[in-house]
């Protein structure tokens, strides 16, 4: 084992347990060592139980644990650094819950300066690493870890390079992105060993098909921040779009068309939705939006701000929108189909349709919850993010993936997630076994065939944006 490369994750979710994986997949001869605080993670890695559910997973977790046999997961965090040449920090940055200052906005930076404390602890001089910042941070924290590096040890620089490395992959296709990164952005210092810890990077890298961007740090990090913002920024621009056609009999599909197939624009991303959900794109918003209005820029965050606002706005028309169709709503059951933030994952952090189901219990209604993927875990935690007591309410059902328990006497299938499933399920057998005199049909995701649907003998049918 000696005399072999070594990374290590500091972090076993998403991006410390995929990323990890990949690497040691593609590059036999590296060593790969995952780690985290949570034992129970942990165990489930070393137990081969997925944590979470993701496309082609399997194949690559196979590659690096049965055949290569070079990558462990394990909660010994010391002895993973000390046995490692660079080191990957991979833990959460979620926004601040408890401050006055930054509340719900500022990246909440405690578990990563946890982190850059016990790498500080193990610094040494006699054995150069690299620290890579892999973990959304704001613009600057390359400064951070340099202050925490600095208050354990004297010559900081003598034992740690500080390297930006933002990751880019998006849940469900993450396996993919990972195999082929559209690019792979680098920032470090522009000093020599800057440059060194640029090539040893690349060396990581050379199994995989793919371009380096090689930037100075802070272009690294707000890269990152930028790229979420750009990409969210899409989906509140085709979603404010999605009113008009409904009233003027456009279809928004037709303009994604329409403006996707511009070449300066292309196509991908630009799906009308009841609004973009997951654990990056409102933090990271949020927090481009903090650092501008700390540093006095106003216009630029209130520029920034209304991609949020629209998100909110579409959630809040929609849910309206469907309340008003029903006028007893506690004689009423209403099936939402998907609760995962987006298809292909079980992940429901910041799932848009969290807010519709508390919207549509709060009015009174019963409502079902369908999900291929998600678990019933999973939902309640993100109910009790928007306020929401388990314990006070209970006219909710997480049905799993049982249809039949989901659409029985149902007055409306409501979907919410863009799982392909729901394109192709079969509707007139839904149809069957929902209410008899009353049941409506909303698309919240554009995906259904309208003209198909609209024979079924629903009372409305609603396609998001015609
Ligand atoms: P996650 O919550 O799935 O995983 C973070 C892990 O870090 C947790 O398991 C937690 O127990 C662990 N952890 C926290 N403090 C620790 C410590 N001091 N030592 C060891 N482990 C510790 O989060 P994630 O989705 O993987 O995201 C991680 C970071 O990557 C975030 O900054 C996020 O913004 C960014 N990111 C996420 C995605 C994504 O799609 N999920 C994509 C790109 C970037
Ligand atoms: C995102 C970024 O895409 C990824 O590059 C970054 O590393 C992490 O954040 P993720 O949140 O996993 O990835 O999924 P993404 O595919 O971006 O979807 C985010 C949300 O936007 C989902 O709720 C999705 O349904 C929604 N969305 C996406 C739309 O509403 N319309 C679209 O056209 C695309």
């Amino acid at each position: 084992e000696e005399g072999r490369f070594t990374v290590c994750s500091v972090g076993a979710g998403y991006v410390g347990s995929l990323t990890s994986i990949i690497l040691a997949a593609q590059q036999p001869n590296l060593r790969v060592i995952v780690c985290d605080v949570n034992q129970n993670l942990i165990n489930s890695w070393n137990d081969q139980r997925y944590p979470f559910y993701e496309p082609d997973l399997d194949k690559q977790f196979d590659i690096a644990v049965n055949k290569n046999k070079n990558i462990k997961f394990t909660t010994k965090i010391t002895e993973a650094i000390q046995e490692s040449d660079a080191i990957f920090i991979c833990v959460n940055t979620p926004p601040k819950k408890e401050s006055r200052e930054g509340l719900g906005r500022e990246s909440d930076m405690t578990y990563f300066d946890m982190a850059c404390q016990t790498i500080a602890s193990m610094g040494d001089p006699k054995k150069h690493r690299i620290l890579i910042e892999k973990s959304t941070v704001p613009v600057g924290t390359h400064k951070r870890i340099h202050n925490i590096l600095s208050q354990n040890l004297a010559n900081p620089d003598d034992c740690y390079t500080i390297v930006s490395m933002p990751e880019f992959l998006a849940e469900g296709v993450a396996i993919q992105n990972l195999l082929f990164p559209d690019r792979v952005v680098i920032g470090t210092p522009t000093d020599k060993n800057g440059m060194e810890a640029f090539e040893v990077i690349k060396g990581l890298y050379t199994n995989f098909d793919t371009n380096f961007i090689h930037v100075r740090t802070a272009s690294s990090e707000l890269g990152k921040l930028f790229a979420n913002a750009m990409l969210a920024q899409r989906i509140s621009s085709i979603n404010s779009m999605s009113q008009l056609c409904e009233t003027v009999g456009a279809s928004v599909q037709d303009l994604s068309k329409i403006v996707g197939s511009d070449k300066r624009v292309g196509p991908l991303f630009l799906n009308a939705s009841p609004a973009f959900g997951g654990s990056c794109f409102e933090k990271d918003i949020q927090s481009l939006v903090y650092i501008l209005e700390s540093l006095g820029q106003t216009q630029q965050a209130m520029y920034w701000s209304q991609v949020l606002y629209m998100n909110q706005f579409q959630k809040t028309r929609l849910l309206n929108m469907i309340v008003q169709e029903f006028q007893n709503p506690t004689d009423t059951i209403l099936t939402i189909f998907g609760f995962a933030f987006k298809k292909n994952t079980s992940d429901t952090r910041m799932s848009p349709m969290a807010f519709f189901v508390y919207g549509l219990i709060e009015k009174g209604f019963h409502v079902r919850i369908h999900d291929p993927q998600a678990n019933e875990r999973g939902f309640q935690i993100e109910m009790e993010m928007q306020g929401f007591s388990i314990a006070e309410k209970l006219n909710f059902e997480f049905c799993g993936s049982d249809y039949s328990k989901a659409v029985k006497d149902s007055n409306a299938i409501i979907i919410g997630t863009d799982w392909d499933e729901y394109i192709t399920t079969n509707y007139r057998n839904m149809r069957d076994q929902m209410n008899n005199d009353k049941a409506l049909f909303f698309d919240l995701r554009s995906i259904i065939d309208q003209q198909a649907i609209n024979f079924l003998g629903f009372e409305k049918v609603f396609k998001l944006g015609n």
